[in-house]
């Protein structure tokens, strides 16, 4: 089956790469406004096939988006990352333009497409594709959970001295630096609450590290990060394509859930091939509940900024 990604950036072509590795897509086609780019991004990429084993063909075009047709997953990466110092929500002005022209660019020539917003603000620009591109609401995921979890994982394995692979946890709410809210209560250590092992100071220093997890990067790179972003993207893709019905927080569009209406925010949902199955209503303690409330009231803020 065949997938779409937008913008030939670190991003966008680090999603291309880690689907591909993944061998489980029959095409990727990266798609940039710059002329040539995404072309040579492909052709290197297509030159790592038979180093790294992988048989999905990789192409790269300019502009021409008649080339995505009949797409089952489009990633949108497109727009201008963050410098060191900017919020994620600097970036709504020019990136807003950006994603309504390239949502509806997709569904154009792929009705049918699940489409994953990467570009930030990412709850809003979610929010955004749901307003311009006319696509059912189960076909639209912003990625932000998925790589924010990661995020998160990576913390609690250096807390706790263990493998990431032993601990588990998820990370739901807005995808910015305030917003965010790892669910420390929830998180588990081969099943045991992380909490039986960390001292208080140890589950807030997790939390707070996680929340500017991606702010934390920019200021060491100069730019946003790019490997977590793609491979957080890439699970989502495979979930879709390989119909696997994985559990992954990310922002979708809320029709009262968690007691929210008419915005995009992270909570945690099956992912299979009609995109989101099912959205899962899972208890929150009150603290989490007033943090919830407080991150969507910052993303409706954020979202009057939007000229549909
Ligand atoms: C991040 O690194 C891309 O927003 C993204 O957090």
């Amino acid at each position: 089956m065949k997938v779409t990604v937008v913008g030939a950036g670190a991003v966008g072509a680090s999603c291309a790469e880690y689907i591909a590795m993944k061998n489980f897509a029959s095409e990727v086609v990266l798609v940039d406004i710059k002329e040539g780019f995404a072309e040579g991004k492909a052709m290197d990429l297509m030159q790592t096939a038979s180093l790294n084993g992988f048989d999905t063909k990789i192409t790269g075009v300019t502009r021409d988006y008649s080339k995505t047709a009949g797409s089952k997953v489009a990633v949108i990466t497109s727009g201008i990352p963050r410098k060191p110092g900017m919020t994620r929500e600097e970036l709504i002005g020019i990136n807003a333009g950006i994603v309504k022209e390239v949502s509806q660019s997709l569904v154009k020539h792929s009705p049918e497409v699940v489409i994953i917003v990467v570009s930030n603000p990412m709850d809003t620009m979610t929010y955004l594709v749901h307003k311009v591109s006319g696509l059912p609401k189960e076909r639209i995921i912003g990625m932000g959970g998925a790589l924010d979890s990661a995020r998160f994982r990576y913390r609690l394995a250096e807390a706790l001295r263990c493998p990431v692979s032993d601990v588990d946890g998820m990370v739901i709410a807005a995808h910015s630096d305030t917003g965010m809210l790892p669910l420390i209560s929830k998180a588990s250590y081969k099943g045991v609450p992380v909490t039986e092992f960390l001292e208080e100071k140890e589950q807030n220093h997790v939390v707070e590290e996680t929340k500017v997890g991606g702010a934390t990067l920019t200021k060491l790179l100069g730019t946003s990060a790019w490997y977590a972003p793609g491979a957080a993207v890439s699970v989502l893709v495979q979930s879709i394509l390989c119909d696997q019905k994985k559990l992954v927080p990310c922002s979708l569009y809320l029709e009262g859930e968690y007691g929210q209406k008419d915005i995009c925010l992270g909570v945690p949902a099956i992912i299979g091939s009609k995109g989101v199955e099912r959205i899962l209503n899972i208890p929150l303690i009150e603290s989490e509940k007033e943090r919830f409330s407080a991150s969507a009231k910052a993303v409706r803020d954020v979202n009057g900024n939007l000229k549909f």
